[in-house]
């Protein structure tokens, strides 16, 4: 009994450190774009193309993925794969995905944004006084960055130019507990989504949406 008990108390104290750690992605992994190629065939379908809705929990644009940091792409789908984050088409597809193919991924989709036509330029727009008044309560900048197109840490996702609706339903997610098939469980968002009314995070979505950023949805023919 002795000789059983070590290993697994030892599994459990591993797994319960990569749980509070968020992330149990191993570090060591190293991302290789070529590898992906073949790989993402399994996510075209909804991510390559532009516009593309998904009906739960409501209609709403896939999240833009190209030109985001590789290191929040990978946080985002591991969280996924253990469950931090709920919502089940991911949670099905990440379940599949090994650490390296998700350190592939992460890096193929942040250098697929690079290169890719960016919209027209516009001068980013003025936050209306209520909005501004949102940003500040919340010191959004202070993680996502100068125009929440630069954040702090690599972990942390771009923001700016995203699908409105996208984050709306994201901001919202970090509110929801106790439901099987709803919700992320990042403390510090859920602290922040928190402190607002959905009325108040739809604000800031449809703000956040208009400024311009590095996020892209690229075809995958444009890069083979
Ligand atoms: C059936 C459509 C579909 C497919 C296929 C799909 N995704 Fe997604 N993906 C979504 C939706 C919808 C969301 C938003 C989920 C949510 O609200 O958390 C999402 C979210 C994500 C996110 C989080 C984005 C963010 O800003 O937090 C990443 C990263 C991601 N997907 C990567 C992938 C990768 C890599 C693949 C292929 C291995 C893939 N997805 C396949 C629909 C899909
Ligand atoms: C203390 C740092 C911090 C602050 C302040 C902060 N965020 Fe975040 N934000 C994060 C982190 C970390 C994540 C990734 C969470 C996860 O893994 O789900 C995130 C994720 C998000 C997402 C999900 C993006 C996606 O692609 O799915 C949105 C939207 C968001 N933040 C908006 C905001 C807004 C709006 C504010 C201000 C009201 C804000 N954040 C303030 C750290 C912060």
């Amino acid at each position: 009994m002795k000789t059983l008990s070590h290993p697994i108390r030892a599994l459990a104290i591993a797994g319960l450190i990569a749980t509070v750690g968020g992330h149990a992605l191993a570090q060591d992994v190293v991302g290789n774009v070529d590898n992906a190629r073949k790989k993402v065939a399994m996510c075209i379908g909804c991510h390559g193309i532009p516009g593309y809705q998904a009906s739960f929990p409501e209609v709403h644009k896939v999240p833009m993925i190209s030109g985001q940091n590789a290191k929040y792409i990978a946080a985002a789908l591991t969280g996924y794969r253990q469950g931090d984050r709920r919502h089940p088409t991911m949670r099905g597809i990440a379940a599949s995905l090994t650490d390296q193919d998700i350190a592939d991924l992460a890096v193929y989709y942040e250098a697929s944004g690079k290169g890719a036509p960016a919209p027209a330029a516009k001068p980013a727009p003025a936050a209306s006084p209520e909005v501004q008044a949102l940003l500040t309560k919340g010191a959004c900048m202070s993680c996502h960055g100068e125009g929440l197109n630069k954040p702090i840490d690599g972990g942390y996702p771009k923001l700016a130019g995203q699908h409105a609706d996208y984050l709306f339903v994201a901001l919202k997610s970090y509110q929801v507990e106790h439901n099987a098939s709803i919700g992320r469980g990042n403390a510090i968002m859920g602290t922040q989504a928190r402190m607002f009314t959905h009325a108040e995070l739809k604000q800031l979505a449809n703000y956040i949406a208009t400024l311009p950023g590095d996020l892209r949805t690229v075809p995958q023919s444009r890069f083979r």
